[in-house]
């Protein structure tokens, strides 16, 4: 069998960064403040510019960004929260555990992201069945391309709806030059290794211009601490980041550009390379620039696809086999029609995309899928 390759190569990227990572990880061990240390405040205030927002709240992951956001809000039982059908179960998880009601939306079936039509559908079905309040929308940014917010938010506007923007996907994205994380009422995103901007753990962040909401989130993420330590105005959670994952995060935004550069360039690779009317490969809205934290493909005989690759030592993943609308624990909520993410569940498959897939390797990969499609 040719030499396995794998789907993300973290250990590239730790050789690159060298022996300035390890000193970064030495100091934040050395300083001895082990959680939210100086490092933690330093990470938001190089986030906060490099979006473009007034405050980032990092916290312990995605997940939990989300969830403080939601309870923050005060988002809860009787609350309908529009969550696309087609991403990653922590969108819709989330929305769950703060109480509310999580109302299914589809997707738009060449971007992966929530199509504005089938919201509306959603938005028209809780209005008539009367029961639900319908409070916020969570567009996410999947695969790394921001959702379409130029229709999004006129939408929202108008229907008063808060957006919380999940970003989890996305850092570093950007809709005619407005960063991902800097659009909606407020978005977040998630640091976990395999994100185009991880960490060595768990870690994620919060973003908003809202300085109200943000100082309710930094009290939601350290047990609703008020002034003092042992004062507690709010019911909060555990969600403080880790000094050592702050310090990490900052040297590795250092090389960020140049990764995002370099991902641009490898899905143009491929967009050239498998330009075949057996493959749909992925579009980007105008005036969108996604972060390719997948390359995701749509092929009709995906299962010879992916045992093919695998014979040649190509890995590939599927994301997400399973619309969240079907899925056990989720199937008892509404939800609109969502014709497209059950045809995407099954069609989708993501290749290896990681900043250091290096030219001759991608052209394997592209061979290797041409050749299996025939
Ligand atoms: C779309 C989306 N939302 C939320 C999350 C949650 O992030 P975390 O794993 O950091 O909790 C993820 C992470 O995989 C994600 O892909």
């Amino acid at each position: 069998m040719p030499e396995p390759i794998p789907f993300i190569d973290l250990q590239a990227q730790r050789r690159r960064l060298g022996e300035s990572l390890t000193r970064a990880i030495a100091e934040a061990v050395e300083g001895g403040q082990w959680i939210l240390g100086p490092q933690v405040a330093a990470l938001e205030e190089r986030l906060a510019s490099a979006v473009n927002v007034k405050h980032v709240v990092a916290c312990a992951n995605g997940t939990d960004a989300l969830l403080l956001v939601l309870r923050a809000w005060d988002i809860g039982p009787g609350d309908a929260v529009f969550v696309p059908a087609f991403t990653f179960a922590a969108t819709a998880e989330v929305v769950a555990l703060a109480g509310a009601t999580p109302v299914f939306v589809d997707v738009e079936d060449d971007t992966y992201n929530i199509s504005l039509l089938s919201l509306k559908a959603a938005l028209a079905m809780v209005r008539r069945d009367g029961v639900l309040r319908p409070r916020v929308v969570i567009p996410v940014d999947l695969f790394g391309q921001p959702a379409d917010y130029r229709r999004l938010e006129p939408f929202v506007e108008r229907e008063n709806l808060l957006m919380l923007c999940d970003a989890a996907q996305a850092f570093g994205a950007k809709l005619h030059n407005r960063a991902a994380g800097s659009i909606g009422h407020a978005a977040t995103t998630s640091f976990y290794p395999s994100k185009p901007l991880g960490c060595y753990g768990d870690g994620g962040a919060c973003f908003t211009n809202d300085s109200g909401l943000a100082e309710a989130l930094r009290s939601l993420r350290a047990h609703g601490q008020g002034a003092d330590r042992y004062e507690h105005p709010r019911i909060g959670i555990n969600s403080r980041l880790d000094t050592i994952q702050a310090a990490i995060l900052i040297e590795k935004l250092k090389i960020f550009p140049d990764e995002l550069t370099m991902r641009e360039k490898l899905a143009t690779r491929y967009d050239a390379g498998l330009k075949s009317n057996r493959i749909r490969t992925p579009v980007v809205i105008d005036g969108a620039q996604s972060v390719w934290a997948q390359y995701t493909i749509q092929v009709d005989n995906r299962a010879k696809l992916q045992a093919d690759l695998k014979d040649q030592g190509i890995p590939t993943m599927v994301f997400y086999p399973i619309p969240l609308s079907k899925q056990r624990a989720y199937a008892q909520f509404p939800s609109a029609p969502t014709p497209n993410s059950q045809r995407l569940s099954e069609q989708v498959v993501s290749l290896p995309m990681h900043p250091y897939l290096d030219e001759k390797t991608q052209d394997r990969i592209i061979e290797a899928v041409l050749k299996s499609l025939g």
